[in-house]
């Protein structure tokens, strides 16, 4: 059974593809190596023994897309091609809302056009804006702080209007907290261009001593530590997370909404710590100004998951942090 997976050359979809294909998947991968090195596809087929097929294709090339699923029987698709920094979505929304919904519309269309009903998209925890209901669970309200937020908001949107148009279709929108880590072979993992805005691979440039501190966004938050609290995530827990979604869209049709993340809330203050054990270095850190747009605390409710997906994480902080640090260590 062929799957296309759209982005599969970044950090969640290279690691997707290496789950899909160990779970016994052929995949194709779509990718326009915007944000991430062609020698991710090279890693995946040296982890897995596989020849990957791939094409490097842009979201905004319908004609292109309508070519992958002419030259291909695809019976499902999972989506993580998109934009996704936050800071840049504020400085480029029309690049953010072009590239993410049209590209999203373009997909359904050539998913349409040849007959594949069945998506499982690579939504956010950022669609929970600023809510201050932790956990966060399924049932509350979208809204965004910020157009890349937004861009998820609005495409969860048109799935499930398009759901509702066709009930052929089966749509799984998941929604990620702070995926981290990398595959423990050390050969894929988070490797972000130019400066890291989140905090593992910034942590990571500090420990190879690339970047010479960390800093900390606050330490006055109302949580134990006074820094933020977010529900860290394994990115391979993430990977099989995908693989129970689609699976489960294989005997169900509509829309559902399903948080992955691990229920437990962790420290930028801990995460450095946990870092420090498994690099076995100090992290040198100085704590700054808050950010703009950051939440105090950030953490799944996750019976959904377990119940819908029969999906729960597997792997905790200090295995996120030796993963990150064995990858960045062969870079
Ligand atoms: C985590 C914590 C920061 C960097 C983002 C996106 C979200 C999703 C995951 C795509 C916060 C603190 C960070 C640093 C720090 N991406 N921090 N110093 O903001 O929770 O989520 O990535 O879907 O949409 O918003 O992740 O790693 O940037 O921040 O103190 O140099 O670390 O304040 O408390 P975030 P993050």
């Amino acid at each position: 059974m062929n799957v296309l997976v759209t982005g599969g050359n970044g950090f969640i979809g290279s690691h997707t593809c290496v789950e899909l294909i160990e779970a016994g998947y052929d995949i194709i991968v779509v990718d326009n190596f915007s944000n991430s090195e062609l020698e991710n596809i090279a890693n995946i087929e040296k982890i897995t023994s596989k020849k990957i097929c791939f094409y490097p294709i842009d979201m905004l090339d319908y004609n292109g897309l309508d070519r992958i699923f002419k030259e291909n029987s695809i019976s499902a698709v999972i989506h993580f091609a998109g934009l996704k920094a936050v800071g840049e979505s504020v400085k480029k929304p029309l690049e953010y809302y072009e590239n993410n919904i049209t590209g999203t519309i373009n997909v359904c269309k050539a998913m349409r056009e040849n007959g594949c009903k069945c998506m499982v998209f690579s939504s956010s925890a950022t669609v929970y804006g600023t809510s201050s209901k932790v956990p966060f669970v399924e049932t509350l309200p979208t809204f965004a702080t910020n157009p890349y937020g937004f861009t998820k908001v609005m495409i969860e949107r048109i799935l499930n209007d398009l759901c509702m148009a066709d009930p052929d279709w089966s749509v799984m929108l998941l929604r990620y907290f702070n995926p981290i880590g990398a595959h423990e072979s050390g050969m894929i993992g988070e490797k972000p261009k130019g400066i890291p805005n989140n905090l593992l691979p910034y942590i990571s440039q500090v420990a190879l001593g690339v970047l010479p501190y960390v800093s900390v966004y606050g330490d006055n938050y109302d949580t134990h530590d006074g820094t933020g609290v977010r529900d860290y995530i394994h990115v391979t827990d993430l990977a099989v997370g995908h693989i129970k979604a689609m699976e489960y869209l294989f005997s169900h049709k509509g829309s559902e909404a399903v948080n992955l993340g691990t229920g437990k809330g962790t420290s930028v203050l801990e995460i450095i710590q946990a870092y420090e054990k498994a690099c076995g270095k100090t992290i040198p850190y100085k704590v700054e100004a808050r950010r703009q747009g950051d939440v105090a605390v950030c953490y799944a409710d996750t019976k959904k998951a377990k119940e819908l997906l029969g999906w729960e994480t597997k792997r905790g902080i200090e295995q996120m942090c030796r993963d990150s640090w064995r990858f960045t260590q062969k870079k």
